[in-house]
């Protein structure tokens, strides 16, 4: 090994902890109150402490965390999103990072649906009514909500997918369970998009004046970033639902809520926000907003193997070696990072 020191900044699952020990670490956690977090002083003293950092997607690792230590040797990220590191300074300076991409399509997946379902068929509401003791007789008009297969008008629904990766393909599988039609937009995977059986390609523009349930998948990018905005929920049905789990900055929330207030959409599910932990002003008295803390990928089971394959890719930064779940492939070839493992 090169290095021994491994700095996660808040308590992961267990598994992880036996995956560095198993292979000679020492570790140190930076914050270990759950629903605490890490603060940047602290980070940047567990960056300066160790040779590998093992964060999470709550704390930002900008060019100055990169540059605390001229000795690190990689950064694995328990997340498969990484648009808290700036990558591009990474790979300048010569530090490879990792992610935990794959392990978490399935919970994803399966939160999209439940998003999709609990604010189409007004779940959390009826929950509410239940527990304040306000069901007193079936009623014909109670808490009516939206059909997401045929139902009574039988007229097939359209599902559309934006981001077609691993996840988006996911959620378009469970659709068939709805009789749906689907159709995706990526400018990055028409390929995969055509390739896929009962998914056809759409520009963004059609899918949401088409579609009854949108789905938000991309990577968070300047390209990204606002992609749903004003003119794109105008474009939307006014009966149609918009789902967010990708990230945040995807959809101009302020505008989100004034299109939930003005019903120039049918309602949201969401699980992200622009602001995190916070939310745009208005959004938690939407009655058409069902609201998640980020948690699409919060199984026991996926967290734990998230944890566990941050913890592998850790232990390969401690030993020299590339990350098995590679987001800078190119770092390997520079002089910086061949500097960082030879010093
Ligand atoms: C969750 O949002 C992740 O990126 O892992």
């Amino acid at each position: 090994m090169i290095g021994r020191r491994v700095f996660v900044t808040r308590r992961i699952a267990n598994p992880a902890f036996d995956i560095l020990h198993g292979a000679g670490a020492e570790v140190r956690i930076g914050q270990s109150v759950e629903e605490e977090g890490l603060s940047r002083h602290a980070l940047l003293d567990g960056v300066r402490w160790c040779d590998v950092l093992l964060p999470l997607l709550t704390e930002a690792i900008d060019r100055e965390v990169l540059t605390a230590n001229p000795r690190l040797l990689g950064v694995a990220t328990c997340a498969v999103g990484f648009n808290h590191i700036d990558v591009t300074a990474a790979t300048e300076l010569g530090v490879p990072v990792s992610n935990t991409p794959g392990v978490l399509t399935d919970s994803t997946a399966d939160l999209t649906w439940a998003l999709i379902l609990a604010v189409a068929r007004r779940v959390p509401e009826a929950h509410a009514y239940m527990t304040a003791g306000r069901y007193r007789i079936w009623g014909p008009n109670l808490l009516l909500g939206a059909d997401v297969s045929p139902g009574g008008s039988g007229q097939q629904k359209t599902l559309g997918i934006v981001g077609y990766g691993r996840i988006g393909a996911a959620v378009a599988r469970r659709a068939s369970g709805f009789d749906m039609r689907v159709i995706a937009h990526d400018p990055y995977n028409r390929d995969g998009i055509e390739a896929a059986p009962h998914v056809e390609w759409a520009n963004l523009a059609d899918l949401l004046a088409d579609s009854d349930f949108v789905t938000l998948h991309p990577l968070l990018t300047p390209e990204t970033h606002h992609l749903i905005g004003s003119a794109e929920l105008r474009r939307m049905k006014p009966s149609a639902f918009l789902i967010n789990v990708a990230r945040g900055p995807v959809v101009d929330e302020t505008t989100l809520v004034r299109a939930l207030e003005e019903g120039w959409i049918a309602g949201a599910g969401l699980d992200v926000y622009e602001d995190e932990p916070a939310m745009a002003p208005g959004l938690a008295s939407c009655p058409n907003a069902v609201l998640m803390p980020h948690i699409a990928s919060a199984t026991k089971d996926t967290r734990e193997r998230m944890a566990t394959m941050a913890a592998s890719d850790a232990v390969r930064f401690l030993r020299g070696a590339p990350a098995e779940n590679q987001v800078n492939p190119t770092v390997y070839g520079t002089a910086a990072y061949r500097q960082r493992v030879s010093s």
